[in-house]
């Protein structure tokens, strides 16, 4: 079975990452610095010019640290990729079932296809994005759950450590029962549901598996989505654009929307302040700061397209139906403030960005955008 996938591995053509890992390969994080670029690589570009556009080859630097991103075609990995990808850093991304053409496609499930790429790409860090994060998906089918969130999680931390790597594992605010907030990364975890149940042994296997790890808590996100559907904020964008028809709102659970543009931004400032200084490692929390139920998200979402909010229905009791959700997980996030860590786009702002693709109403986006 091994035999059979390194020949697979060697028949098909290098990809670019694969060549790129190739020039790349040299010491880890502990081993000595070089020059920023480590070589140059053939890359084709579209040129476009007036009535024409051609294929051109051009050389491109590659830069010698190494970043590997898992779940780099989800709504958080793809931000992540693109964090480190414009800010110097060799990065790989891996998918699973939405990988090709653009990523590396690796089932984590898989371990010898996760020795193989890390062992080939040889990453300074690695950022693992990729889990089943939907709670009442995690409720109905446990064991596929579990065998990503805390299985794959540990087995990667291990193949990190044996190559040097420093990872940050993505976890959640759902680790806390939500009933005495602002929690700080040493107030003690206790999920009400099985998805805070997996992400937290997540991160014990993680942190077991690999001392120098880092584990990431952030709440719910958004930002730039493929389907509306990606993210739990950007989904309501339907109801509040369909005013015709009232829709109730939750407003209950108190969150902290965050833009993955700021995780990924953290991220890339965590894995480079750690790149001078091997005793960053362990728990970090990062939250957006503006306290909202989806109730006031969906308000501010109509605020910001200029559209009306009067259908919108307040539900202030606790659900009732699906996964059991935590009243208020504030993340406290201080510790990285105090290591000058950080970024926070205002939700009105991130959300129009995200959100201005699928307004249905093109008069509106013409008169704002053009
Ligand atoms: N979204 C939130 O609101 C939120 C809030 C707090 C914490 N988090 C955490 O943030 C992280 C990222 O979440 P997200 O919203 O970006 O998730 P997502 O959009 O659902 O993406 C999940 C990723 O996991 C990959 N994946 C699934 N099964 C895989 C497998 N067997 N092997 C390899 N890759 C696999 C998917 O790849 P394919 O699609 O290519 O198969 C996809 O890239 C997760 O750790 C999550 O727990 C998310």
């Amino acid at each position: 079975m091994r035999a059979l996938r390194a020949a697979r591995r060697t028949a098909r053509p290098p990809s670019r990452s694969a060549r790129r890992a190739a020039v790349g390969a040299g010491p880890g994080p502990g081993g000595p610095r070089g020059a920023a670029m480590v070589g140059r690589e053939k890359e084709l570009k579209i040129r476009f010019a007036p009535g024409r556009c051609e294929l051109v080859e051009e050389d491109v630097d590659i830069p010698s640290r190494r970043a590997l991103i898992t779940g780099a075609t989800g709504l958080l990995g793809r931000a992540v990729f693109k964090e480190f990808n414009e800010n110097n850093w060799n990065a790989v991304g891996c998918g699973y079932r939405r990988a090709q053409p653009r990523f590396e496609q690796i089932n984590l499930l898989d371990s010898v296809a996760v020795h193989d790429i890390i062992h080939d790409f040889q990453p300074h860090v690695i950022v693992h994005c990729a889990a089943e994060r939907r709670p009442d998906v995690v409720e109905n089918q446990p064991e596929a759950a579990s065998q990503l969130n805390v299985a794959a999680s540990g087995n990667l931390a291990k193949e990190a450590a044996a190559v040097g790597a420093f990872l940050i594992y993505i976890s959640t605010d759902y680790v806390f029962d939500g009933t005495s907030p602002p929690y700080k990364e040493t107030d003690v975890p206790n999920p009400l549901n099985l998805y805070g149940k997996t992400k937290l042994e997540g991160e014990k296997v993680v942190l077991e598996n690999n001392e120098g790890a880092a584990v990431l808590r952030i709440p719910v996100l958004y930002g730039e989505v493929e389907r509306l559907e990606e993210s739990a904020v950007t989904v309501m964008f339907d109801k509040v654009q369909f005013s015709n028809k009232s829709a109730n709102m939750d407003h209950w659970q108190q969150r902290f929307p965050t833009n993955v543009k700021d995780v990924a931004s953290v991220c890339r400032q965590l894995a480079e302040k750690r790149m001078l200084d091997p005793s960053i490692k362990g728990t970090f929390h990062w939250s957006g700061n503006e306290q909202m139920t989806k109730y006031e998200m969906a308000c501010a979402i109509a605020d910001a397209f200029n559209l009306p909010s009067s259908h919108l229905r307040p539900i202030t009791d606790c659900p009732v139906v699906g996964a059991l959700r935590p009243r208020n997980a504030q993340l406290d996030c201080s510790k990285l403030e105090m290591l000058g860590i950080g970024q926070r786009t205002p939700f009105r702002a991130g959300i129009k960005e995200s959100l201005w693709p699928f307004l249905i109403d093109k008069r509106w986006r013409q008169t704002v955008f053009h």
